[in-house]
């Protein structure tokens, strides 16, 4: 059942090709380009006319639902809201008939942030599901919606499912970019080639980076914390990377965004941290730099996930984790697969439980 793999967190991390090419197939085609997400049209009035979209979520998901606050305003041009579904829940939110609601979960039987949407629903907002396990109660309450396509996620921790879960956002944001008018036919040209080229990339990680993370991976296993920076696309990912080691090898782990560590975090910065930068090449490249060089002049561990061919950050840095060149809005989908093989890997030294982590639980239906 774990078809060869050890665990099953080891086995849907290396079904990635395969998954993110489910969660495109039969909705991208590369040559026209066209994309079809039948699911988005049956609500596209009530799109085109939303005046926000808010984004209903718990951790990880929050996280896809997180980079696509960012895809989604950039490419559509319209407010995005994202919300962590146990706090919409509470707090009385103003919602109305002109919202659209985009509730990503993997279960789709997370009870706040089921909850969270049948009390939206009540107020006349229209639901869209980005939901992996099909017939889920989400799935059912939604008024449209898109599948994931990523199959059965046993390991607690959430790896293939997040993937594709960036892959419809990404869909999503392309395609309402095209209903709306505020994109380019040659920038999304550029945006779905580069899209189609991430399994192939992805395999590429997988076959070239394995021994490299292990080695990173055994050398700072016993570190009491570690901190995960990244700014704009890559933001996102440091949120996710730390939150996969924390749950996989219980260090302590913080995500920041990478000009706010100034703020405060920069305070733990000494010889023994470990600083986790997602710095692939995109507009805020130069700047991650900049911060990279802060955190060496505390003498702090400098780890960096770079584009292949980087020669800067990898100067500044001790150790790299190299993935392959891609666009600035496709490349955290890259980004996040050597971190969800750090964490692996340090649950591995650590002789860890990685596919059940202790006080966790795969689908939260209680709140
Ligand atoms: C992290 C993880 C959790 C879930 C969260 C939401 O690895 O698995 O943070 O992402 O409980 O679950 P779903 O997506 O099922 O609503």
């Amino acid at each position: 059942e774990k078809g060869g793999y050890e665990h099953f967190m080891l086995k849907e991390i290396f079904e990635q090709p395969q998954t993110i090419f489910d969660s495109f197939r039969g909705r991208l085609d590369v040559d026209q380009p066209l994309l079809t997400l039948s699911g988005l049209e049956t609500i596209k009035d009530k799109l085109l006319a939303a005046r926000r979209i808010i984004i209903v979520a718990c951790g990880t998901s929050w996280h896809a639902g997180l980079l696509a606050e960012y895809l989604i305003e950039e490419l559509c041009r319209v407010n995005v809201e994202v919300e962590y579904a146990s706090e919409f829940r509470y707090r009385n939110p103003i919602i109305d008939e002109n919202d659209v609601i985009i509730a990503v979960s993997q279960s789709g039987e997370t009870a706040d942030t089921l909850v969270a949407l049948e009390n939206a629903k009540k107020q006349g907002a229209t639901i869209f599901g980005i939901v992996n396990v099909v017939g889920s109660s989400i799935a059912r309450m939604a008024d449209a919606g898109a599948y994931t396509h990523a199959g059965p996620e046993i390991g607690v921790a959430s790896t293939k499912a997040f993937t594709a879960q960036l892959v419809v956002l990404e869909l999503f944001a392309l395609k309402l970019a095209e209903m709306k008018g505020t994109i380019s036919t040659a920038r999304l040209r550029e945006l779905t080639a580069a899209l189609h080229a991430v399994p192939e990339q992805v395999q590429w990680i997988l076959d070239n980076q394995l021994e490299n993370i292990k080695q990173v991976a055994a050398k700072y296993k016993d570190a009491r914390d570690f901190l995960f920076l990244g700014r704009g696309y890559n933001f996102p990912i440091a949120l996710e990377g730390a939150l996969k080691l924390k749950e996989i090898s219980y260090i302590h782990a913080e995500g920041y965004p990478a000009a706010e560590m100034k703020h405060g975090p920069i305070a733990l910065v000494d010889e023994n941290l470990p600083v986790v930068f997602v710095a692939t090449q995109d507009p805020f490249y130069e700047k991650v730099v900049s911060n990279m060089q802060e955190i060496r002049a505390r003498k702090g561990r400098l780890i960096a996930v770079v584009s292949e061919g980087d020669t800067v950050a990898e100067q500044l840095a001790e150790d790299v984790l190299t993935v392959p060149k891609s666009h600035e809005m496709i490349s955290p989908l890259l980004a996040v697969i050597p971190l969800q093989l750090l964490s692996y890997y340090v649950g591995i030294e650590l002789q860890l439980d990685v596919d059940k982590p202790r006080n966790l639980a795969k689908s939260v239906t209680v709140e």
